[in-house]
């Protein structure tokens, strides 16, 4: 199963795409993390894994990839990787880091330097290593991808089987939960909503808000979560709340 988690900047994507995939992994999956958000800075620090090499530099860069896929583009045969059919194993080695619990991580890419220009790169290559990715029975692979819906245009959604989109108290989520929905079901996709930073004075008024959408569970605004990430450090609170939205989202597999 292919999950992408979306939602506006800050919303705790990167936050709840490791409380997932660690619960996941403890429920017996194998767990991909795939950041998929060129300008995330600071994922591994939350898994506490060690940052492995981005696949984007694996393939040469942006100007390597570039030239591989102006190469092949006359072929049909994008990039000469990630054009067939693949597993997990059959990536390469150098690119998937792990914690000592197992969880596997992957990074596309990052903007290195000011000036380089647009992410477009990072967007295709997100696109084609997702559509040739394939995940076996007890196999998950949780995108953490970048802010708002732009990426749905690009057809990264296209290639997972659930969107995941966290809303956070803002007016501004609520919109954009409205335009998910919308996308979703325009691209044929599944789509579920995970309320985050809920205090209890203002969930019924977000509830309300999502009235007409699939939520799926509720994280409550934790300090010990916000100050981890301030310091930079690994994230270690666990939440019962998401260990029952993963029962769920993996359903009869369980
Ligand atoms: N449930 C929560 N309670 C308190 N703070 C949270 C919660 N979820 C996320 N945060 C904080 O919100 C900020 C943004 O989270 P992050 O996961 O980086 O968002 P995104 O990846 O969507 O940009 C971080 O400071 C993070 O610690
Ligand atoms: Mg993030």
């Amino acid at each position: 199963m292919k999950i992408e988690v979306s939602g506006k900047g800050g919303c705790g994507k990167s936050t709840l795409s490791v409380l997932l995939a660690r619960s996941m992994k403890k429920l017996g999956y194998r767990v991909l993390l795939v950041d998929g958000d060129e300008s995330n800075i600071g994922l591994e620090k939350l898994t506490g894994i060690s940052e492995p090499m981005h696949l984007l530099d694996y393939l040469g860069g942006k100007k390597g990839f570039k030239a591989r896929l102006n190469q092949t583009m006359m072929t049909d045969n994008p990039a000469g990787l990630f054009s067939g059919k693949q597993t997990i194993d059959d990536l390469p080695k150098e690119c998937i880091a792990s914690s000592d619990d197992g969880l596997e991580m992957l990074v596309i890419g990052k903007i290195h330097h000011i000036g380089e220009g647009c992410a477009c790169p990072m967007g295709v290559l997100s696109r084609k290593f997702l559509a040739s990715l394939e995940t076996g029975e007890k196999e998950v692979v949780i995108v953490d991808s970048e802010a708002g819906v732009e990426h749905f245009g690009r057809g990264i959604v296209g290639e997972c089987d659930l969107i995941i989109g966290v809303i956070d108290p803002t007016a501004e989520s609520f919109q954009l939960a409205q335009k998910m929905t919308q996308m979703a079901e325009n691209g044929n996709k599944e789509i579920c909503f995970i309320l985050n930073k809920v205090e209890p004075a203002i969930e019924e008024f977000m509830k309300n808000q999502l009235a007409a959408a699939p939520v799926i569970g509720v994280i409550p605004r934790d300090n010990s979560v916000f100050m981890e990430s301030l310091e930079g450090k690994e994230l270690t609170k666990t939440f019962s709340e998401i260990d029952d939205i993963c029962r769920k989202i993996l359903g009869s597999d369980q």
